[in-house]
């Protein structure tokens, strides 16, 4: 079974269609950057580009999913944290379906990846609480019991050192504040994580995010309560955890 996913991130909108079987990219992803301004109808024509390249090649019929850094609820945006302002309130379904003559589910990224690394990745088979954390240009969070979603917790934007914690503890952060990995991991990430456990006590913490392709830089500095493992599915977690979603709700 096959389903198309996207997944708009701050500077660039890949797409790919998905085997849901092996829970991988069935062909190559194709991905352009994102516009800037992020407005909704530039993000649109740039994702249904996106999509006319990969079933280009590709056909893939069906409904789409497609991740969004942001809260969604029933298709509408409602925040808009790393992307154009004009995002809240917008309905995002009906603009996309419309755009892109399908249906669509539209769900938080950071949803989307943790819904594809319970099924295929590094959640796989466990039943208590999870906490997935996106560190990128923002912290996106998704929480679990069993594979059952907890949708847009949004802890990235928990107030820590006087802002979100984000601003201190995402990847990008530690690039703008030229922080080494330990002293990322030290002063920002592990007071984070500490921050998180005495909240919810997870029992298993997944670290995604493109930092997640090399977790020997600045693992062996985490200190964790619970377990803190790395993703499994690296950058292409948001597209499989989109196009599963998808196929859940529409195929
Ligand atoms: C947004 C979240 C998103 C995260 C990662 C945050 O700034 O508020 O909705 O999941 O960034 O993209």
């Amino acid at each position: 079974m096959q389903c198309l996913g996207v997944d708009f991130g701050g500077t660039g909108i890949k797409g790919a269609v998905v085997d849901l079987v092996a829970g991988e990219l069935a062909a190559d992803r194709h991905r352009l950057p994102t516009p800037q301004p992020s407005t909704p109808e530039e993000v649109a024509a740039t994702i249904a580009a996106v999509v006319a390249e990969v079933t280009g090649e590709r056909p893939c019929e069906g409904p789409v999913g497609i991740a969004v850094p942001a809260v969604v609820t029933d298709g509408i945006v409602k925040s808009a944290a790393n992307i154009d302002p004009s995002w809240v309130g917008c309905d995002g379904r009906a603009l996309l379906s419309d755009v892109l003559g399908r249906e669509v589910l539209l769900l938080n990224d950071a949803d989307a990846a943790g819904v594809a690394e319970m099924r295929y990745g590094a959640g796989s088979g466990r039943h208590g609480t999870t906490l997935l954390l996106t560190l990128g240009t923002g912290i996106g969070s998704a929480l679990f019991i069993g594979e059952r979603l907890v949708p847009n917790t949004e802890l990235g934007h928990l107030v820590m050192w006087g802002s979100d914690a984000e601003a201190e503890a995402s990847a990008k952060a530690r690039e703008v504040r030229g922080l080494e990995w330990q002293e990322w991991v030290e002063t920002r990430l592990n007071p984070y994580l500490a921050y998180l456990e005495s909240l919810l006590w997870p029992d298993l913490i997944i670290i995604s995010g493109g930092v997640s392709k090399n977790p020997e830089r600045f693992f062996p500095y985490l200190r964790g309560r619970a377990e803190v493992v790395p993703a499994q599915l690296e950058n292409n977690a948001g597209i499989v955890g989109a196009a599963l979603a998808a196929q859940e709700a529409l195929g």
